[in-house]
């Protein structure tokens, strides 16, 4: 089988494909569309971005994703869209231009397709300007002049009845690719499942692959530290993946929702983990990653592992036809160990409703505002009544080889009156909670005294003290 994907409106199949070639790759060196440019080939410039679109109904679902870490079996049963797509006369050009929002010009396309993303009313698209272009580094111009552009450009909608009915054409049933390695001599396998029940099965006959879903992390296994990686499932797109139940008790995310797909929905579970997300990469990376990766690939630093495990997320967990619940805590065993069995996936992530009376405080701490990997995440869920901590759940992310609780913390504080003197006392006893690695993103002194801090900020917060760091810029 070969991957098929509609480039301006022209089937284009590609047939030898290299699971693991990318689709910057593919369209400057074998279609020679070099208006994309290749500038980091790890997800955070945002100069290879371009737009896909897949059918959702009669519609397509445009979201603007970077192509240097989408492998081409992504573009299966898609529709692509370039800087080359738009000619020259786009009003997000015409704004560029008159905004003087373009000087060497290296990032200017992938700027551009952002903003007309953003135009089109793409996946995302009623974030602010600035949400939407933190994700494109520019290194010459400054953001003032194309932060204006952006800003100056209306919707312009497009007609994409044309293009809903190729992709109606297009649409493909389960596929497996077959490639020869010319460099390895490996004979390499990828799967594109349509249905989680397919992927159950195929997990189970081929343990040994390797899930792909957003490839925001496994890309960069390629493209940075060039493995080989050999068969790959492509779990992105399936439907049964991707849905969102909301109901009364809480919230069910298929482990391959995206993170802009979930973002509305948790925010409504509570605004701290909508706006944690907002900081999760760029645009590009939340319109791509996933949920179930972030989990699934057992990072210490990972985002949302931390906010997920204070409210008491469960998973599930699904093998061939049996299904397994747990604590999302339990998950991580130790430092790239998880409790996954062998052809064993993440289904589906369970948030239950926090309580209406909860104190939630989520606070990712990174060195760049935007688009950064944090250095310590915390979360923490106190549950206070009649003046009393009833409950705490505290959760931190970069402090120990997994995402984990503050149980010495959490013990001082369940049942003590809630006030200052408490939250010093926990603060203090993270230190029995955690021995923090020293590395590039702060120094273990640095990751318990801030981890302290976060405790404390909860009670300044209730204080009415200013303590969002955009607050105190704007104050
Ligand atoms: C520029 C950039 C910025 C980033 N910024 C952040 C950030 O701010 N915060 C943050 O937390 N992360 C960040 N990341 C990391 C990454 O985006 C997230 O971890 C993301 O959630 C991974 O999801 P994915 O779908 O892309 O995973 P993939 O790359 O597709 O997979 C990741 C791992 O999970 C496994 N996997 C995926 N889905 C499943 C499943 N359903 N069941 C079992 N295994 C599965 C894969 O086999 C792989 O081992 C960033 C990445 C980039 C490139
Ligand atoms: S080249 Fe930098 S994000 Fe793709
Ligand atoms: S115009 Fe030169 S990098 Fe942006």
């Amino acid at each position: 089988m070969s991957v098929r994907f509609l480039l301006d409106g022209e089937v284009i199949a590609l047939d030898e494909v290299d699971p693991t070639g990318t689709v910057l790759e593919m369209l400057r060196m074998r279609l020679r569309r070099t208006g994309t440019k290749e500038g980091c080939a790890e997800g955070d410039c945002g100069a290879c971005t371009v737009l896909l679109g897949e059918l959702q109904g009669d519609e397509i679902l445009w979201r603007a994703v970077n192509s240097c870490i989408l492998f081409l079996p992504m573009l299966d049963g898609k529709a692509l869209l370039t800087v080359e797509s738009l000619g020259g006369g786009h009003p997000v050009q015409q704004q560029m231009v008159a905004h003087h929002g373009s000087q060497c010009g290296f990032c200017t396309p992938g700027i551009v397709m952002s903003l007309y993303g953003r135009a089109i009313g793409a996946l995302g698209a009623e974030q602010s300007v600035a949400d939407i272009l933190a994700g494109n580094l520019c290194r010459c111009t400054g953001y003032g002049p194309i932060l204006a552009a952006g800003e100056a450009v209306g919707r312009t909608p497009r007609d994409d009845s044309a293009t809903v009915a190729a992709l109606r054409a297009l649409q493909a049933p389960s596929t497996e690719l077959q490639f020869q390695d010319g460099l390895e001599g490996r004979e390499r396998r990828a799967f594109i499942p349509r249905s989680a029940d397919e992927l159950a099965v195929l997990y189970t006959r081929h343990p040994q692959a390797r899930l792909v879903a957003g490839a925001t992390d496994v890309g960069l296994w390629v493209t940075k530290q060039q493995r080989v990686l050999d068969d790959l499932i492509f779990i992105g797109d399936i439907p049964d993946l991707r849905l969102i139940e909301e109901t009364p008790e809480g919230v069910r995310l298929g482990a391959c929702v995206r993170y802009t797909e979930a973002q509305a929905v948790l925010t409504n579970l509570h605004p701290a983990l909508g706006e944690l997300v907002r900081r999760i990469g760029g645009a590009q990376v939340r319109n791509t990653g996933t949920l179930g990766g972030n989990i699934a690939n057992g990072s210490p630093i990972g985002d949302t592992p931390p906010a997920l495990i204070a409210l008491e997320a469960a998973l599930t967990l699904r093998q061939g036809g049996n299904r397994r619940q747990m604590a999302l805590e339990d998950f991580f065993i130790a430092y790239g160990k998880q409790d996954r069995q062998p052809g064993e996936f993440v289904e589906s992530i369970f948030i239950p409703r926090p309580r209406e009376t909860a104190l939630i405080a989520i606070s990712k701490l990174s060195k760049r505002f935007d688009s950064d990997i944090s250095a310590v995440c915390g979360a923490i869920n106190l549950q206070v009544e009649a003046g009393h901590i009833r409950v705490a759940r505290i959760a931190f992310g970069g402090m120990a080889a997994t995402p984990k609780r503050a149980r010495a913390a959490e013990a001082a504080l369940t049942g003590a009156a809630f006030n200052e003197a408490a939250l010093d006392q926990a603060a203090a006893l993270l230190a029995e909670d955690f021995a923090p690695l020293t590395d590039v993103r702060g120094s273990s002194a640095y990751r318990l005294a801030v981890a302290g801090n976060l405790l404390r900020r909860v009670w300044a917060e209730q204080q009415g003290e200013v303590m969002s760091v955009l607050e105190l810029a704007h104050g």
